[in-house]
């Protein structure tokens, strides 16, 4: 293959403000990039660093598939935490081939979906972007389901439905498919159920958001919509979106500056907080009682990607609402993030409050936390599944998700 070269000008929010300029190549097998601020952003009173590792000044930041063999690599963080991910990039190359480079992932994606708040132009100022479709409504959302369901078990598809699948739902990251609706100016996530679900996991997942809430946990507002039928969609607010604004997002593995497959641990995260946040006491505590809950209800995918920060503002960071937060009754209680940097990766309510003291925490106070949210969970948990129409069948099934030897500890706390 011959080298190529492609570059776009890149932008921020709804005003389109100008922040600098990516420059993308291949040759042979390796993918990479180039991005550098504009001397009119560095000039900005409203400017920051897009992340850590890419701190204002005119110097370019590099970033090579060559290190890990990821192609994904090929762009810094920030701008892989914008780009499509499993369900994304297979509908992508569905649409438009194979061979696309990272640089087209990123750009052919649709800008109005997209997460976070970069956008992409061309030499002559227009944004670019791969679907000029108008972003679903509720109501379109049964039909975008068939297609999700068609595209799943790789049945016929026309282009236009391919079309309107990628521009609706392919900007936004995860393997489950999902698409983008807007409901009163607001846009939300819609989660389809998969084929392949063992479990009804769509209602699962909406009710485990409220159970968050319940427990004091900042989780989006979520609900089912064709709730009464076998694939009920979960809808949940977007919170890189306010209205029409967009909030620059990154996720905690490019908050870590992590590469591949690399992972993290939650001591990790607690030191961006501190260093980053607006509001480093309550994220510190919030993000501890996310590891409880996480132990406590057997959230087994709590990878770098399942955690993320939004802009909140004059250089700082918060940590986003929770998300991707799944019971897992069947799995071993181990996590993707270690509790305690260098520690194993076990699910253990003990190593939690070990490690309270670095989230702000007295043990005490953390003991009392934990004991309150595990009875909290073990009251709420039957009764918010089945009004989310689980089953008793379904409930059976789940039961060790809520009933292991971590719960029993932490009712005893
Ligand atoms: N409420 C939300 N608002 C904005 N962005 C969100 C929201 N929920 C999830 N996201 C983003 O969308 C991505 C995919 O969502 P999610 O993790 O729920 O999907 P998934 O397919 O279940 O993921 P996985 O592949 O980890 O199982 C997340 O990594 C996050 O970047
Ligand atoms: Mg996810």
């Amino acid at each position: 293959m011959a080298a190529t070269k492609q570059e776009a000008e890149v932008h921020l929010g709804e005003g389109l403000v100008h922040v600098g300029k990516l420059r993308f190549g291949r040759d042979r097998g390796r993918q990479h990039s180039e991005f550098s601020y504009g001397p009119d952003w560095i000039a900005d009173g409203r400017a920051f660093a897009l992340a850590p590792d890419l701190p204002l000044g005119l110097a370019p930041f590099f970033a090579s598939s060559g290190r890990s063999g990821d192609p994904r690599d090929s762009l810094t963080g920030p701008f892989q935490d914008a780009a499509p991910d499993a369900w994304g990039r297979m509908l992508m190359e569905r649409l438009h081939g194979a061979g696309l480079s990272e640089f087209d992932m990123l750009t052919l994606t649709d800008d109005a979906t997209r997460q976070g708040a970069l956008r992409f132009c061309d030499g002559q100022g227009q944004v670019i972007t791969g679907s000029a479709d108008p972003i679903p409504r509720l109501i379109d959302l049964e039909t975008l389901r068939g297609i999700a369901a068609r595209i799943e078990r790789r049945g016929e598809v026309s282009n236009a439905a391919l079309r309107q699948m990628a521009g609706a739902g392919g900007s936004i990251g995860g393997a489950r498919p999902k698409a983008n609706v807007l409901d009163d100016g607001q846009l939300w996530i819609a989660k389809f159920s998969s084929a392949t679900d063992a479990s009804p996991v769509e209602r699962i997942e909406v009710a485990t958001l409220h159970l968050a809430r319940a427990v004091g946990l900042n989780a989006p507002e979520a609900r089912l919509v064709l709730e009464t039928t076998d694939s009920p969609i979960a809808l949940i607010r977007r919170f890189d979106r306010d209205g029409p604004a967009r909030i620059p997002y990154i996720s905690a593995r490019t908050a870590l500056e992590r590469r591949g497959t690399e992972q993290g641990a939650y001591t990790e995260i607690a030191q961006f907080i501190r260093q980053h946040s607006d509001d480093p006491c309550a994220d510190l505590v919030e993000l501890w009682m996310r590891i409880v809950f996480t132990v406590l209800v057997t959230n087994t995918d709590d990878h770098l990607k399942n955690h993320g920060f939004i802009y909140a503002g004059a250089g700082q960071w918060s940590l986003s609402p929770l998300f991707d937060v799944n019971p897992q009754p069947e799995r071993h209680r181990q996590l993707k993030t270690a509790i305690l940097e260098g520690a194993p990766f076990a699910a253990s309510i003990d190593m939690a409050i070990e490690a309270a003291v670095f989230f702000g925490l007295r043990q005490g106070d953390a003991l009392h936390r934990a004991g309150v949210m595990a009875r909290r969970i073990r009251d709420l948990w039957p009764g918010l599944m089945r009004r989310h129409g689980l089953r008793e069948g379904d409930l059976d099934q789940l039961e060790p998700a809520f009933a292991h030897q971590e719960m029993e500890k932490a009712l005893a706390m």
